[in-house]
C-alpha cells in the first residue's frame, strides 16, 4: 500500500489549544433539531425530501440522500426514545424493499449511503430480520454490480462503466464500502470484506495526493481498469480539493478501521484531516472547495464540517491517548460542531427546513448552493449523537 509520503504538519495552531463543547449546548441543539423533525413528522414519514432551503416531499424513495432521511429518524428515536420517530422510520421500510426489488435509483455506487443508515440501522436497533435481509441483498448487489475485481474499487456507475464516464471511483465510496464490511461481519463472506479493504487501498493509492489533498474522482480505462488520471465532478477543478469529498475520507477511513483494525490507515487519516484543518477559515465552517480560504465570499459547505466531526470522533475511539492527533481531533471537532450550531442552526432556524443551513450540494452543477440537504442533517445529528452518547453503535 502506498502511504502519503509527506507527513502533514498542523499549521493551524488554534486546534492545539484545548477546547471542549458544553454538553448543555449539544443537548439543546439536538432538542431543537428533533422538534423541527417532529413538527413535520407526517411529511417525513410519508414522503422523501427533494432539496433546497424549504423541503418538498415527494412520495418516491429514489435518491442517494434518502437513506439519510430514514437515518435522521433513527437517530432522533435513539436520542429521544420518542416512538413517533421509530414509527416513521419503520414505515419507510417498505419503500426500501420496493427500491431494491424494482431497482429504483440503484445503478450507482451510493447503495451504501441508501441502505446503511436505513435498513442496517433498523436491524441494529430493533433486530428486524426483514431489514437485515434487505440490507444484505443491497450489499450483494453492490458487490456484484459495482465492485470491479480488475481495478479493485467500487465503480461510479455500473450502467455507464463501458462508456468511460462510469469507469471512475470516487471519495464518496469510502462511505459505501461499510455496507460490504457490515455484510461480511453478518454472513462471514470474506469476499465482501476483501472488496472493502481493496477499495480503501485503491483510494489511498490514487485519490490522495502527496500533500494529502484529494481528487474527487479517479478515472480508469474502461476495458482494462488501468489508472488514467484524477479529476473532479463537484469540486472547483480537477486539481483542487472538494471539501465534502475530502470529508468522506475523514469519516470513511475510521469506519474501515473499526472493521479491519488496519493500523496503516491511521497516518493516512491523520494527514488528510490535518490538510482539512489547515484549510479551515477562522469560523471553522469549510468552504465548498479548499481552493478558497479565509476571507473568501464563496459559499460554505457545512456538511463537510459535520461529516469530518463524525470521522474524528470515530477515530478518537480507536487512538491511544498518546497519539498526537487525538487531542487535536477533540479540539477541532468541538470547535466545528459549536460553530455549526451557532452559525448554521441559529436564530433564523425557522426560515429553512433542514437541520442546518449553508450546505453546498454541487456548485459546478448549480445544484443546492447555500441550501439544506439530508446528508448535512444526518451527519449533524450523528455528530450530536456522538457527543450525547459516546458509545453509540454506528449504523455504518
Ligand atoms: N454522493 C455523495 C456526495 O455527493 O457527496
Amino acid at each position: 500500500m502506498k502511504m502519503v509520503q509527506q507527513k502533514i504538519l498542523l499549521e493551524n495552531k488554534q486546534y492545539e489549544i484545548p477546547y471542549s463543547i458544553d454538553q448543555s449546548k449539544v443537548v439543546a441543539a439536538a432538542e431543537k433539531a428533533l422538534n423541527k423533525i417532529e413538527k413535520n413528522i407526517d411529511n417525513y414519514k410519508n414522503g422523501f425530501v427533494e432539496s433546497g432551503l424549504k423541503y418538498r416531499f415527494s412520495s418516491i424513495n429514489q435518491y442517494w440522500t434518502h437513506g439519510m432521511q430514514t437515518g435522521c429518524l433513527w437517530l432522533a428515536y435513539e436520542i429521544s426514545g420518542n416512538k413517533i420517530f421509530k414509527d416513521a422510520a419503520e414505515h419507510h421500510f417498505a419503500s426500501y424493499r420496493t427500491r431494491f426489488d424494482e431497482k429504483i435509483g440503484m445503478d450507482d455506487h451510493d447503495v451504501g449511503f441508501v441502505f446503511s443508515p436505513s435498513c442496517v440501522a433498523q436491524y441494529k436497533i430493533t433486530g428486524d430480520e426483514k431489514a437485515r435481509k434487505c440490507a444484505l441483498d443491497a450489499a450483494k448487489y453492490l458487490y456484484e454490480k459495482s465492485y470491479s475485481k480488475e481495478g479493485k474499487f467500487i465503480i461510479r456507475s455500473h450502467v455507464t462503466w463501458h462508456t468511460g464516464g462510469g469507469c471512475r471511483t470516487m471519495m464518496d465510496s469510502l462511505m459505501n464500502a461499510p455496507l460490504l464490511f457490515w455484510a461480511s461481519s453478518e454472513t462471514g463472506n470474506m469476499d465482501y470484506h476483501q472488496a472493502g479493504v481493496d477499495h480503501n487501498k485503491t483510494t489511498i493509492d490514487y485519490l490522495i495526493r502527496e500533500d494529502a489533498s484529494t481528487f474527487h474522482h479517479y478515472q480508469f480505462e474502461p476495458q482494462t481498469a488501468k489508472p488514467v488520471r484524477g479529476l473532479t465532478l463537484h469540486g472547483y477543478s480537477d486539481d483542487s480539493c472538494w471539501s465534502r469529498g475530502h470529508s468522506w475520507g475523514i469519516s470513511g477511513f475510521p469506519i474501515t478501521y473499526a472493521y479491519t483494525h488496519d493500523d496503516s490507515l491511521i497516518p493516512v487519516h491523520k494527514d488528510i484531516t490535518y490538510y482539512m484543518l489547515n484549510h479551515l477559515p477562522d469560523d471553522h465552517i469549510p468552504y465548498w472547495d479548499y481552493t478558497f480560504g479565509q476571507g473568501s465570499t464563496q459559499p460554505r459547505d457545512s456538511s463537510a464540517g459535520v461529516i469530518a466531526v463524525c470521522g474524528m470522533r470515530e477515530m478518537c475511539k480507536h487512538l491511544p491517548d498518546t497519539a498526537e492527533q487525538k487531542a487535536i481531533f477533540e479540539n477541532a471537532s468541538a470547535r466545528i460542531l459549536e460553530s455549526t450550531i451557532a452559525n448554521c442552526a441559529g436564530d433564523d432556524y425557522d426560515e429553512y427546513d433542514g437541520l442546518i443551513c449553508h450546505v453546498t450540494g454541487a456548485l459546478p452543477q448549480n445544484a443546492g448552493i447555500d441550501a439544506c440537504a439530508l446528508y448535512a442533517d444526518y451527519f449533524y445529528l450523528e455528530a450530536l449523537m456522538r457527543y450525547i452518547r459516546p458509545d453509540w453503535k454506528m449504523y455504518w
